[in-house]
């Protein structure tokens, strides 16, 4: 049996790159399941996700292996495995779900009502059904047939990996939020966020065919990357408000569509505010400047528990938002994780006949699993890398 090593969490700011077991073929409760493969992992990259568990925003149990973007090399196969075989080079979407449910079959992946006894909602590496994250040499997969994209070609694969590692989760994710806002042929939108998702959510909108795309933050390292890959900007630590900004670039204060790609961490803006949290802001900016009869996409996380929330109704995952105003405007919203399923296959062929290029947009760096803790400090202090975990130097060389 192989050894195995991977990111744990230790608590709040603490992690470290321990000794694990090797997977078995059993379920988080203990029950062997055949429906699973274990892969090698061949990237495995940090999310804006993962650091809400960093940073005590999200529970964890201690002693939880992280990581829910992953991609890998099939190793070992359960008998009830069909259609994969060692060697398969596969993206793994980080929801995990049966394609047995209700939901599952609709395409829901979600949502799956089986994998996470608590809730309706699965994923690595989170305490969403118990399921171990794949920042670690080794993991298990169960659903495999359902659930894995295989790459058409290994070695075309290993040549892209730098962009391929974001299908398994914020490429379709950033998509999702575009797509679900209505981005369509010359649309105008707004995406509150230049961190990794909305940076892929801006991507996603010009491959779907907008045609002014502004992305706004406060972090100008962030906002650098935005305007070096052709898009417009607005900087949240000006006084000038969301709908101000956007009226210089548009002449107009308003947009099609908008993007929430930064969830319950949000700040305010202007003035000092900017530095201070404000779970509201993003989702009062979208009611502000969307359009009437516009689509919001909201792939930025809220959670119903907060231990870190700002008050009471912040602990709770309540909100003070413009509900009027935006109600009265006919807005279309989706909210929820993304269902990666959806998405991955066609966003793998966008990359493989370069239709979409991420490396300008993304500055990816490749990094040991043994820098792990270290990138995940950086990415929260606001670094503008995306940092890709290579735990076996499978990309060494190739970038
Ligand atoms: N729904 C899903 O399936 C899914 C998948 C992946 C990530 N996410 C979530 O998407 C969000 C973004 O992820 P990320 O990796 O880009 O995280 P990130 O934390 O790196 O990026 C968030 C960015 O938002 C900026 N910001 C803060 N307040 C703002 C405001 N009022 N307006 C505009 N920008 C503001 C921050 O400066 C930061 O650059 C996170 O909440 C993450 O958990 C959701
Ligand atoms: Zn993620
Ligand atoms: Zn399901």
């Amino acid at each position: 049996m192989s050894s195995n090593r991977g990111v744990v969490y230790k608590g709040a700011w603490n992690l470290e790159v321990n000794d694990i077991a090797y997977p078995k073929f059993q379920d988080p409760r203990g029950k062997d399941i055949h429906h699973a493969v274990i892969i090698k992992v061949v990237s495995t990259n940090i999310c804006g996700s993962d650091q809400h568990i960093f940073r005590g925003r999200f529970t964890v149990p201690v002693g939880h292996v992280l990581g829910h973007e992953i991609t890998g090399e099939v190793v070992e196969i359960g008998k009830d495995v069909e259609f994969l075989k060692v060697g398969d080079i596969v993206s793994v979407p980080f929801n995990v779900s049966c394609g047995r449910c209700r939901n599952c079959k609709k395409g829901n992946t979600d949502v799956c009502e089986t994998v996470n006894p608590e809730a309706p909602v699965g994923a690595y590496g989170f305490d969403l059904g118990g399921w171990l994250g794949g920042q670690s040499e080794y993991c298990l997969i169960p659903y495999a047939d359902f659930q894995l994209l295989k790459f058409p070609d290994r070695e075309q694969a290993l040549d892209k990996m730098l962009d391929l590692t974001l299908v398994s989760d914020i490429l379709p994710t950033g998509y999702h939020g575009a797509f679900a806002a209505g981005v369509t042929t010359g649309s105008t939108v707004y995406i509150a966020g230049a961190g990794p998702v909305g940076r892929c959510a801006a991507e996603s909108a010009k491959l779907l065919g907008a045609s002014c795309v502004i992305v706004g933050d406060m972090n100008k390292d962030r906002l650098e990357l935005v305007k070096k890959a052709g898009m417009e900007t607005v900087d949240l630590t000006l006084d000038a408000s969301v709908a101000e900004q956007i009226e210089q670039i548009l002449g107009v204060p308003e947009v099609d569509a908008g993007v929430d790609a930064v969830g319950y961490e949000a700040h305010g803006h202007g003035d000092e505010d900017y530095k201070k949290e404000n779970p509201n802001a993003v989702i009062n900016d979208l009611f502000d400047v969307v359009r009437a009869s516009g689509g919001i996409g909201i792939p930025g996380i809220y959670t119903p528990v907060d231990p870190g929330g700002r008050d009471e109704n912040a602990k709770q995952g309540k909100l003070t938002v413009d509900w009027g105003k935006g109600w009265l405007k006919s807005l279309r919203i989706q909210t929820g994780m993304a269902p990666i399923g959806k998405y991955n296959y066609q966003i793998m062929q966008a990359i493989l006949w370069d239709r979409i290029s991420m490396k300008t947009i993304m500055n990816p760096e490749v990094i040991t699993l043994d820098e792990a803790p270290q990138a995940y400090q950086d990415f929260s202090d606001g670094s503008n890398k995306k940092f890709v975990i290579d735990p076996h130097g499978m990309l060494k060389g190739r970038y």
